[in-house]
């Protein structure tokens, strides 16, 4: 979400009479109230012109976020809009829905049924990382203070590839970020970096099903035995928040083997986007603890003043209901069999995408999508009169919008373009897509040097 500043000069929008309704040809403040009343029919007339210019999402292969939901979901969910989730009182039924969710997810990420795991809706895996992030801080800290040790200098361990909530986690709760640098074909957390990273002022280490950056799965189950050595070594018990932001709703059903979620033992909590490969869309996340002895009670706010006492936490109070019944009509409208026949099917698209782009001859495919269903590539090293930059500018003139970026530190000077697969982009639009990247490949070798300015965009890493 941009910060937006006031502007002082109120410039006017002009507003011309639509569909006859009105012969008067008005104007409106851009950045004032107006002082009259519009018809229902011209205000959002208006506002659906305004916004023609938006890019189209299906196009749209940078974001992970759902842009597209079946009529049916998008009428409960409109049907929904105005219950207020915290009103669980007034709302007995959208809370037992999300009491439902919360089940299905802890199933899904095989939480012990020997404890009971507790978690909650959020606004998304931000939101749900502040949440995990609090709860390790104040676990440490209660464990530090019980043994009369210092608490003044927490940190939290994590690759530079994590994304930036929990840069904004550390910055807000006055935690340091250890951040693993990226160094050659290393762009993720990998376990024999654990032991010169944590120390005993350690959190917890943040571990990602996958990456932004490109993709990738981090190795959960492996960082775990580093930690698993450490404590043998040293006494110093570390745990682990998984963030599977997109990877929580898709590895279960594409790569259901691959142990990363509470079958480790040393994972306590976990987040994911429900807006992600959750299929639902936005803002709905969600947070699990393993056990209730991994959510520090004094982080839970009872409150009674909506009638009954109702345990709650979260960062901010209301919130639309809606998201909830959107992400329950999808678990049982799509069940297992679904969620694996959609996600299957966009995994497949990426595989194809990043092998029809690798015989392009031009790219180095640094992923193919073989873990979430999203790949980078950058130019080979001998092309130098145009750049990953220069690539994503040309394509957008079909509206595709594919972000090209730099790597953090310390691969700064790695420039690549990321590919999305999500929901609806179907084999068509990819055949399309390669189609449109050879003819600009094409264009663009012919030109002497590189001219998107990229002066604003190098250096800084894409946290989308
Ligand atoms: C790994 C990871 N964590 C957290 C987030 C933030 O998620 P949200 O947009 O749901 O707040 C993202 C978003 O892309 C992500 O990829």
């Amino acid at each position: 979400m941009p910060v937006h500043y006031h502007h002082k000069n109120q410039n006017e929008i002009s507003f011309t009479p639509i569909y006859a309704l009105d012969s008067e040809v008005r104007t409106l403040p851009r950045d004032k109230m107006p002082d009259r009343i519009l018809d229902p029919k011209q205000a959002s007339q208006f506002i659906t012109d305004q916004l023609l210019l938006d890019g189209q999402a299906k196009l749209n292969l940078a974001t992970f976020v759902t842009t597209w939901m079946e009529p049916e979901a998008a009428q409960l969910i409109a049907d929904c809009a105005n219950k207020n989730i915290i009103d669980k009182d007034e709302y007995p039924q959208t809370t037992e829905i999300e009491k439902r969710c919360i089940n299905i997810i802890a199933n899904l990420w095989h939480a012990p049924q020997s404890l009971s795991a507790l978690g909650c809706s959020t606004v998304g895996s931000s939101e749900a990382a502040m949440l995990a992030g609090l709860a390790l801080l104040f676990n440490w800290r209660k464990k530090r203070l019980s043994k009369n040790l210092d608490i003044s200098h927490p940190n939290l361990v994590m690759g530079i590839n994590v994304q930036v909530c929990w840069e904004k986690f550390c910055r807000y709760f006055d935690v340091e970020p250890k951040f693993v640098p990226m160094e050659g074909d290393r762009r993720m957390l990998t376990p024999d970096q654990i032991p010169s990273y944590v120390d005993e002022n350690t959190i917890g280490v943040i571990a990602v099903m996958g990456s932004t950056q490109d993709g990738a799965y981090e190795p959960v189950e492996a960082i775990s035995k580093s930690l698993d050595e450490m404590y043998q070594n040293t006494g110093l018990d570390i745990k682990i928040h998984v963030d599977a932001a997109s990877g929580g709703f898709f590895a279960p059903f594409v790569q259901p083997d691959i142990k990363w979620d509470f079958r480790v033992d040393r994972v306590v909590s976990i987040n994911a986007s429900g807006h992600k490969y959750g299929l639902v869309y936005p803002g709905i996340g969600w947070v699990l603890w393993r056990h209730s002895d991994n959510l520090p009670e004094e982080l839970v706010f009872k409150v009674n003043y909506l009638g009954g006492e109702m345990p709650t936490f979260s960062l901010n109070f209301s919130r639309s209901g809606a998201q909830v019944v959107g992400q329950y009509y999808q678990f049982i409208r799509l069940g297992y069999e679904g969620y694996s026949a959609v996600h299957k099917g966009c995994a497949e698209i990426a595989t194809y995408l990043s092998s029809e782009i690798e015989n392009l001859g031009v790219f180095d495919l640094l992923t193919y999508g073989n873990d979430l269903p999203v790949f980078v590539f950058k130019l080979k090293e001998e092309i130098d009169n145009y750049s990953v930059f220069d690539i994503s500018t040309q394509l957008r003139k079909y509206g595709w919008q594919l972000p090209a970026y730099s790597f953090p530190k310390n691969l700064e000077d790695v420039s690549v373009l990321r590919i999305v697969v999500r929901n609806g982009f179907d084999r068509d639009l990819a055949a399309m897509l390669i189609d449109h990247l050879k003819d600009e490949v094409a264009n663009l070798s012919g030109r002497s040097k590189s001219v998107t300015d990229i002066s604003a965009t190098m250096g800084q890493s894409f946290h989308h």
